[in-house]
């Protein structure tokens, strides 16, 4: 299929509508094959392609899959999405969507499929690789900018999966039960701002259930929140094979199937059928042909010839994003940067064999993968020994204790003998270490954190004889390190793409300053994550019974110990934070506040710092983080040179999500705004007082209890006459003043005693009547809604 007549821009949808058959609309609601939309060429509309990224382009011009199983054009590979989020450079995610989107239109792709912003709920999730982060705002930053930069070049996005996808277990079948709150605050909320402000083309449903309804055919998910509430006007469409009833799809709001062909054939009939029998209306099937044809149009009209895949210049934008997204975990004596002249040991099978992606349709296949090996060749102070096969001694779960059982047989003795000789007759040691293909991939997901037993135990074994040591990972998402307290120092490269190997020698050498912060918590133990009671689930059913508390909302509010904090890595210089600023020392929820801190680079080299803003409620009512990020900022700075930063917060920064109003809502509160370098590494802190402008809607029954009532402000003077009478009553004194003071501090007790009574207590203890009590019920509740407040 080629998209010859793609320079139709002149398609009137409207006008087509009227032209179009009810089989013709029907076939237009999935796609022609694999990768392509239909075309309807008696009315010029041309079908347009769609292909996997997000870290690259994976076009398939022969046999086509899913899977990333059969061959693609060659490509560049960028860093996969975990890595971006490290880099936690918004500005770089927009550059790799410009690039893409160049790739895309010398392609003639019109759409990519990507970004993947599901929440890493688990450190297990077979594609955390494919996705940003452990906390909802940065990942809807990264992924806006990604988006914005794609389209662009005139080439849409689409952002995937759509929803409380955080797993691979039953990821065709399962069902993710999610509470309202923790749905909304944390796994759509990474869609959320993505969606609102990036402006996706598509958005592509997921496969699994949510709540018991698949997202194929839910309506709140696909028409409710993302339509209504959110303002998304764009296509839906299913993960590749999603689709379940297909009436019933168009009635929830999903537009197009995903891929075409005999099946998709037969739910186009049952499109027909419904039609003329009645249970859908020619409506309903309109609107999702109009955003097929929205999409198709937008395409067509912005596909421009004369792009060029310029592989070259890509692989350059890939090299820097690499060195970019690094992560320097630990540093100590400054062993890193190294020099040319150290005589250095590099040892490990990545060395020749460089991991640079995790499998499944992300799959790109490289043009161009320089290896470590490569780029050391002919340099007289670097020795290379293997020291570990990558495929060798690690499918299996094995804790570094347990490397002396199982896996040890599958352990290289003469390989490992070989590089510990090397680094000790070495001055420093590197070894590149790291998950084997096998462990992270679509559609898999690791049932432990280790890396192999081979790697663990050469680790060890090296450190013993070279202090020396540097550990450099490749890996899309968290491993144990039990030799974390030996080594000095640890270069986390993540899946860094095909500029993996040029990016680890210039921030070994420190060519480029590391500057990438890690965008998810690095557990001590798997056993320490908060979802690992419910996680992949039971029965093809995950209950997501940890509540908000995801990656360090969990760990900080238990204030347990963790290997690396969310937001840590370190620089070859330093940084301090003087001047924390705010706008104001109360705000309303409806103004915006200011917040300023002074970032100085107070080493000797030039460095990057991402400097992290945390909102944390204090003495909530409801449960909450100890702190959330709710902006950052990277910046360069010489050495001895300062910058003021500045972030605005506004009310979604303070809010939560709260069901009785099924809305974000503020409570009236102070809240800590602090400023570090990591999420357990704060600088700076100052406190504001924020005014919510409403109160949570209060239906007064019996069982409402007198403390509600005295803290909710329509009804406090109410309550306050109450008791004081009461208490007069009781003491026999004229005035509730008098007899309030005749009790002195006994009158505060009685009613802290009374706090949580509830109203149909009073008559239980004799203070009202029945009459008289319903009559105070309708006094409070008239005195609820006159407030106005909701
Ligand atoms: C994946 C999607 C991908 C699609 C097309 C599915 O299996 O979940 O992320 O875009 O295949 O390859």
């Amino acid at each position: 299929m080629n998209n010859s007549s793609m320079n139709n821009s002149n398609m009137n949808i409207e006008t087509l509508l009227k032209n179009l058959t009810l089989e013709e609309k029907a076939s237009l609601c999935s796609g022609e094959d694999f990768w392509h939309t239909k075309a309807i060429r008696r009315l010029g509309i041309p079908a347009v392609m769609m292909c996997d990224g997000p870290n690259g382009l994976r076009k398939q011009e022969g046999d086509a899959d899913h899977l990333g199983l059969n061959v693609s054009v060659k490509a560049v590979c960028f860093p996969t999405s975990s890595a971006v989020a490290a880099s936690f450079d918004i500005e770089l995610s927009r550059r790799l969507g410009e690039t893409l989107g160049r790739e895309c239109q010398a392609e003639n792709v019109s759409m990519l499929l990507g970004p993947g912003v599901n929440i890493k709920r688990s450190p297990l999730c077979g594609r955390n690789f494919e996705y940003y982060s452990e906390d909802p705002y940065q990942s809807s930053q990264m992924a806006t900018a990604y988006i914005q930069g794609l389209q662009s070049q005139g080439v849409g996005a689409c952002i995937k999966h759509f929803a409380a996808n955080n797993q691979e277990s039953h990821r065709q079948t399962g069902d993710s039960v999610v509470d309202e709150r923790t749905l909304h605050e944390i796994y759509l909320a990474s869609f959320e701002e993505a969606v609102k402000a990036g402006r996706p083309w598509g958005v592509m449903c997921s496969y699994n259930r949510i709540n018991g309804t698949f997202a194929a055919e839910n309506g709140e998910l696909l028409t409710d929140i993302l339509r209504t509430r959110w303002g998304y006007q764009g296509m839906v469409v299913t993960d590749w094979g999603a689709v379940k009833g297909r009436v019933n799809g168009i009635l929830a709001g999903l537009d197009l199937e995903m891929p075409g062909g005999s099946g998709s054939l037969i739910n186009d009939a049952k499109i027909v059928k419904a039609v003329q029998e009645g249970s859908l209306s020619m409506e309903e099937l309109d609107k999702a042909v109009t955003n097929v044809l929205q999409f198709v149009e937008k395409a067509a009209s912005q596909h421009q010839d004369g792009y060029i895949f310029d592989r070259d210049a890509d692989y350059q934008t890939a090299k820097e994003a690499a060195a970019e997204c690094a992560v320097l975990l630990k540093n100590e004596g400054s062993v890193l940067p190294l020099t040319r002249e150290t005589k250095t040991a590099f040892i490990g099978g990545f060395v020749e064999k460089p991991r640079i992606q995790g499998s499944g349709s992300s799959f790109i296949n490289s043009a161009r993968v320089p290896n470590i090996a490569g780029l050391i060749q002919g340099n007289p102070e670097i020795a290379y020994a293997r020291g570990f096969a990558v495929d060798a001694g690690g499918t299996e779960a094995c804790s570094y204790a347990g490397a002396n059982t199982q896996n040890a047989e599958d352990l290289d003795e003469r390989l490992l003998a070989e590089a510990v000789e090397l680094a000790k007759a070495s001055e420093a040691a590197v070894i590149f270490a790291g998950l084997p293909g096998s462990f992270e991939s679509e559609g898999a997901d690791r049932t432990h954190m280790d890396l192999p037993a081979n790697q663990n135990r050469l680790i060890a074994e090296v450190i013993k004889v070279q202090p020396n040591t540097v550990v450099v990972l490749a890996n899309g998402s968290p491993v144990t390190m039990p030799w974390v307290d030996s080594v000095p120092a640890i270069l986390e490269m993540y899946l860094a793409g095909d500029g993996a190997g040029e990016a680890a020698m210039e921030l070994l050498y420190g060519e480029v300053n590391p500057s990438g912060k890690l965008a998810e918590s690095f557990p001590l133990r798997l056993e320490d994550t908060s979802a690992y009671l419910n996680f992949p689930g039971e029965k093809g059913v995950v209950q997501y019974k940890e509540d908000i508390f995801v990656g360090y909302r969990y760990y900080d509010k238990k204030a347990m110990p963790v290997l690396f904090p969310f937001g840590h890595g370190l620089s070859y210089t330093t940084f301090s934070y003087s001047n924390l600023t705010l706008s104001a020392d109360t705000v309303k929820d409806t103004e915006t506040l200011t917040v300023s801190v002074t970032v100085t680079n107070t080493g000797a080299v030039t460095g990057k710092e991402v400097v992290q803003l945390y909102v944390g409620e204090q003495n909530s009512k409801v449960r909450r983080p100890v702190r959330e990020l709710k902006g950052f900022d990277k910046i360069e700075l010489a050495p001895g040179e300062s910058r003021n930063v500045t972030f605005t917060l506004d009310k979604r920064s303070f809010a939560y999500y709260e069901t009785a109003i099924h809305d974000w809502f503020v409570e009236s509160a102070c809240y800590e705004i602090s400023v570090g370098s990591s999420s357990r590494d704060i600088r700076a802190a100052a406190v504001v007082q924020v005014e919510g402008t409403g109160y949570l809607p209060l239906t007064v029954s019996l069982e409402t209890s007198i403390g509600e009532l005295i803290n909710y402000p329509a009804t406090a003077a109410i309550m306050e006459q109450l008791i004081q009478r009461s208490i007069a009553q009781r003491h026999g004194s004229d005035s509730a003043e008098a007899a309030t003071a005749a009790m002195g501090e006994g009158a505060g007790d009685l009613v802290a005693g009374a706090m949580e009574m509830p109203l149909g207590a009073l008559l239980s203890f004799g203070v009202m009547q029945e009459e008289q009590l319903m009559g105070l019920i309708e006094m409070l509740q008239s005195a609820v809604n006159g407030s106005g407040q909701k």
